[in-house]
């Protein structure tokens, strides 16, 4: 058929023409979206790797540990490290780390390091204690960069201490504490100083253009003294001052909402729609939160009122979105008077879009019900035309043929970006407005990052709860204020070896305050008080069964480069046995030697079924196990929230 296809189009030179205009300029990838995805996240993966240093590909003279924004070192140049970019790009690996990639735990570690290091680098923001923090980026080698920007960024210490806390967490629940407190804590603190002292003052925006107040900086800075103040708690410190500044910043949030749609920034010169709300919703989803709206939820009202609101702003100022009607996928860039680049569609925020619908399912799916009322009203009529004013229980064909709309929108938005990324899998910047062809900074970090968050949440493998249920609730009234804590240097850089399989005997490579690098080898005596944290944590912390396990599917399975592989099944999650309802495993991790495919879904504690794993040709021939049905029964245990099933194709 393929075959056949090509005969045709060269034996036709007035289509051929036709290929070879200015629309088709690169070549494209082609397939299902579910091939396209499951080769995109391998190359994404690498691709972040590529940007990190010191053995990143592309990262040659980055320091260990650092990020780069992008290779790319001219038109634009973006070879530094942003503490913003940086920070969603490790959280993003710790979320894959924690999904069971342990490979991705020494880069974890060496950035939270290099981080340790950076914050001591006095630069034209400040030093440690004097604002410094809130310096957007650093040259890759990490001296400060010293030329005119648009600075503070006050977003960075935040969004760094919630990555930060995503790995120190796992090492409190894994019996680490210990770690936790003497490498994580001390930067954590640092960052969560800055945020509760200068939260209540302007600084530039996430594009770094508006010098203001924005919802995206605000909005992570709630979520980061939230959980910073549950982190201190699990280490037996407090955040006090996080305790007292969260419900005023909370509070201040409240006043970016127009009352039908998130204002990005208080500048009267733009529309506000801006996808800085989009990603400010993403940024701050928490798995196990009502649809709030005072945290403005994916699932809430609010968010998805504005969803509709940002997104059309983009239908009608990009030709390549010219006739592709409300409720399906668009380009989305960052706001419709950006002029960068000419004004241009991002790949990151054309997945962004796609992601608060992915989590609103998720939070609907949890929570067993879909409210409709007249903010998000409108939202809902793009995608369901009956939709009206009322709460649809999950078992109601309403919600049904809710979830499967927003799904089919969800996934317009990644099929655009499927339309649009060349055939090679790299991931610039921007898009063409015109041509669709790939343009601004090659391999973009945040580009891969956001793809990789995105897809997991299509496939409802969700970060850990930040703590919203106990943070939602909005002061009467809005105090100006802030909080002056403490900064010390933090000087504990040196990790073990592995912390996975209880070892902590190791030598590592250390950067200490000078910027020089040393050998270290761990004490013995740290070794042993770290296992007596261990017996003290586990055993003292209150838990109950909860309501869905993060099962991550294991496959050993040879594969050639076009095949895919999927798991098909008698449970709702995997497709109730209709292929294509099968969910795609993901060959991040594939290599010559371990030929493994993965992905974790969210499945009903408790629940039994039978399942399959199904092979797909390039050309769509689709060929089941030669095996009979496999079966498992999801884990119900007191505080079992993962579970992992090893499998090889075509072994009982
Ligand atoms: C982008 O990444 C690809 C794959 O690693 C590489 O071949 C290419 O040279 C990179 N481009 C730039 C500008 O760094
Ligand atoms: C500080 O907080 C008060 C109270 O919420 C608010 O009115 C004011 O606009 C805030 N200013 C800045 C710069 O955040
Ligand atoms: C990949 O495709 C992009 C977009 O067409 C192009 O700019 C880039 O040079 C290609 N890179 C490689 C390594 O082929």
């Amino acid at each position: 058929m393929t075959g056949s296809l090509i005969l045709a189009l060269a034996a036709l030179p007035l289509f051929y023409g036709a290929l070879a205009s200015p629309s088709g300029l690169e070549a494209r990838v082609t397939g299902t979206l579910d091939s396209w995805i499951a080769e995109e996240s391998s190359f994404a993966l690498e691709g972040i790797l590529a940007n990190i240093g010191s053995s990143g590909a592309l990262a040659s003279g980055a320091a260990s540990g650092i990020v780069i924004a992008s290779p790319s070192t001219s038109n634009p140049d973006y070879f530094y490290t942003w503490t913003r970019d940086s920070a969603l790009t490790i959280k993003q690996l710790v979320e894959l780390f924690i999904a069971g990639d342990t490979s991705l735990q020494t880069i974890i570690e060496e950035y939270i390091s290099a981080q340790a290091y950076l914050q001591t680098v006095s630069n034209p923001s400040g030093d440690l204690s004097t604002g410094g923090l809130g310096e957007p980026k650093f040259n890759a080698d990490m001296t400060a960069y010293t030329g005119a920007w648009g600075r503070p960024q006050r977003d960075g210490p935040a969004l760094r201490a919630t990555a930060l806390i995503a790995y120190g967490q796992w090492l409190v629940d894994n019996g680490y504490s210990s770690w936790a407190l003497s490498n994580v804590w001390p930067v954590v603190e640092n960052d969560l100083a800055y945020v509760t002292q200068y939260w209540n003052q302007t600084g530039y925006d996430l594009w770094e253009e508006v010098d203001g107040s924005s919802f995206f900086t605000i909005a992570v800075q709630h979520r980061a003294l939230v959980e910073g103040a549950n982190f201190a708690t699990s280490l037996g410190k407090t955040c006090t001052n996080c305790a007292s500044q969260a419900p005023e910043v909370l509070c201040y949030l409240q006043s970016f909402w127009t009352g039908s749609f998130i204002l990005a920034n208080f500048d009267s010169s733009r529309s506000g729609k801006d996808a800085n709300s989009l990603l400010g919703t993403i940024h701050t989803f928490d798995p196990e939160a009502a649809c709030d709206d005072t945290t403005f939820q994916p699932c809430s009202s609010r968010a998805l009122a504005n969803h509709k609101v940002v997104t059309d702003a983009f239908r009608s100022i990009y030709t390549i979105n010219s006739g592709i009607a409300e409720g399906e996928g668009v380009a989305i860039g960052r706001y419709p008077e950006d002029s960068y680049v000419g004004g241009n569609p991002w790949f990151l925020c054309t997945f962004a879009a796609a992601e608060v619908l992915y989590d609103a399912l998720y939070q609907w799916n949890q929570i067993g019900s879909i409210t409709i009322d007249s903010t998000s009203l409108a939202f809902f009529e793009d995608v369901y035309s009956s939709a009206a004013v009322g709460t649809y229980s999950s078992s109601s064909t309403a919600y049904s043929s809710i979830v499967s709309a927003v799904k089919t929108y969800a996934d317009g938005y990644l099929s655009i970006a499927q339309t649009y990324a060349p055939s090679n899998l790299t991931l610039s910047e921007q898009y063409d407005k015109s041509t669709g062809v790939s343009i601004s900074a090659a391999n973009l970090t945040w580009s891969y990052a956001a793809f990789l968050s995105a897809v997991n949440r299509r496939d409802s493998a969700v970060p850990a709860a930040w703590g919203e249920t106990s943070a939602s609730s909005v002061p009467a009234t809005c105090v100006a204020t802030s909080a002056t804590g403490t900064y010390s240097t933090a000087t504990a850089t040196t990790w073990p070896a592995t912390l996975t399989g209880g070892s902590t005997a190791a030598t590592t490579t250390t950067t200490t305050a000078t910027g020089t690098t040393s050998k270290m080898t761990s004490s013995s005596t740290t070794t042993s008080s770290t296992s007596k944290t261990t017996t003290t944590t586990k055993t003292s912390t209150a838990c109950s069964t909860p309501t869905a396990v993060a099962v991550t599917f294991d496959l050993i399975a040879t594969t050639t480069y076009g095949e895919n592989i999927y798991i098909s099944g008698s449970s709702s999650q995997l497709g109730d046995w209709d292929t294509s309802d099968a969910v795609a495993l993901s060959a991040a991790d594939y290599t010559s030697s371990d030929n493994l495919w993965f992905v974790t879904i969210s499945l009903p504690a408790g629940q039994s079924f039978e399942y399959k794993f199904i092979r797909e040709e390039s050309d769509g021939t689709i060929e089941w196990e030669d095996i009979s049905n496999r079966d498992y029964t999801v884990p119900a245990a007191c505080g079992t929230t993962t579970a992992t099933v090893s499998d090889t194709w075509d072994t009982d």
